[in-house]
C-alpha cells in the first residue's frame, strides 16, 4: 500500500465517519483491507479502492466496516454501571410521576454495552414502565450481530453466575456451545444503523446517553460538536457517559463534571 493510498483512505474514513487514521495506523488497515482484498478476489490495493470508493458502490460499506474498530466487552467500565444502579435508577424510581426511561447507547459494538444497560435496569425497572435502549452504530456487521444476541463463552467468562442464568440461554451455533441474550432483554434494546456524523432521526429526549469509546477517535472539532448534539437530545438533568480516556476538557460548557467520566447536563 503506497503512501498516496493511505491518504486516500485516511481522507475517505474522515470525511466519511470522522475517524482520524494517523499514519500509526498504517499496518492496522493494511491488514484489515488485506482480507477484503482476499474476499473479493481484488489484484491488488489499487483494484481494490477503486472497486470500494464507487459511491454507492456495495463494497463502501464492507470497507468501512473493516476499518472500525470494535473491541468491547459486558460490564466495561462498570463503575457506570454501578453509578446508574446505586444513585441513578433510585432516584429516578423514587418519582411517582415517572414511567418512562430512554437510553441511547451511541456506538453500541456488537451489544454488550446496551444489554449491560439493559441488565441493569431489570433490576430496578418496575414492571409496567415504558423502558427503551436505542443501540447504535456504523458498523453495520456489529449492529447485526448486537440484534442477535448471540456470543461465544469466551465473552461471558466474567459474569457472575446469577446474571449468566437470568438473562442468558445456552445455545448451539455452527456445532458450539454460545449463548444467547433472552428475548425479554432483547425485546427493550433496539438496535439500528447510524454514523454519528450524519443527520439522526431520533428527537430524544434521552435519560442518559453512552457514548464510551467512540470519540476517542475522533477529533477536538467533531468531538466538540457531537457532545453539544448529546446536549441536544438530553432531557434537562439528563447523563452522558463517557469512555475512561475521553475528556469534555475545554469542548462545550453544558455539561458539569460528576467524576469517572460521568456528565450531567445543566445546560
Ligand atoms: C471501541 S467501540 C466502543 C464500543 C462500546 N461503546 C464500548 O465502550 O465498549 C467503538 C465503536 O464506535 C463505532 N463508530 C466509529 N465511528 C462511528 C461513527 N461515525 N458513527 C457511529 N459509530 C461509530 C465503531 O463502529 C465501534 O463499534
Amino acid at each position: 500500500m503506497t503512501a498516496k493510498l493511505f491518504a486516500t483512505i485516511s481522507k475517505v474514513i474522515y470525511e466519511h465517519a470522522g475517524i482520524v487514521l494517523s499514519e500509526v495506523k498504517e499496518d492496522m488497515v493494511y491488514s484489515r483491507l488485506s482480507r477484503r482484498i482476499r474476499r473479493t478476489g481484488s489484484q491488488d490495493f489499487d483494484d481494490y479502492l477503486n472497486m470500494a470508493l464507487q459511491p454507492e458502490g456495495e463494497e463502501f460499506t464492507h470497507f468501512v466496516n473493516a476499518i472500525t474498530t470494535n473491541l468491547t466487552s459486558f460490564y466495561r467500565e462498570k463503575h457506570h454501571f454501578d453509578f446508574i444502579e446505586k444513585s441513578l435508577l433510585p432516584a429516578l424510581t423514587a418519582d411517582p410521576r415517572r414511567k418512562r426511561l430512554r437510553v441511547w447507547s451511541a456506538g453500541c459494538s456488537t451489544g454488550e454495552e446496551p444489554y449491560t444497560i439493559a441488565m441493569t435496569l431489570s433490576e430496578q425497572i418496575p414492571k409496567g414502565w415504558d423502558t427503551k435502549i436505542l443501540a447504535t452504530d456504523l458498523d453495520t456487521n456489529v449492529v447485526a450481530h448486537g440484534h442477535a444476541g448471540i456470543y461465544g463463552m469466551d465473552r461471558v467468562d466474567g459474569l457472575e453466575k446469577r446474571i449468566l442464568q437470568k438473562h442468558f440461554q445456552q445455545i448451539q451455533e455452527d456445532g458450539r456451545s454460545k449463548v444467547q441474550v433472552k428475548k425479554e432483554l432483547r425485546d427493550l434494546v433496539y438496535f439500528k444503523p447510524l454514523n454519528l456524523l450524519r443527520q439522526w432521526p431520533m428527537k430524544g429526549p434521552f435519560d442518559f446517553i453512552f457514548c464510551r469509546n467512540v470519540v476517542i477517535y475522533f477529533d477536538k472539532p467533531t468531538q466538540k460538536v457531537l457532545f453539544n448534539r448529546f446536549a441536544d437530545l438530553l432531557a434537562p438533568g439528563g447523563y452522558l457517559f463517557i469512555g475512561h480516556s475521553e475528556s469534555m476538557y475545554k469542548l462545550t460548557d453544558r455539561f458539569e463534571s460528576l467524576g469517572n467520566t460521568i456528565y450531567r447536563k445543566i445546560k
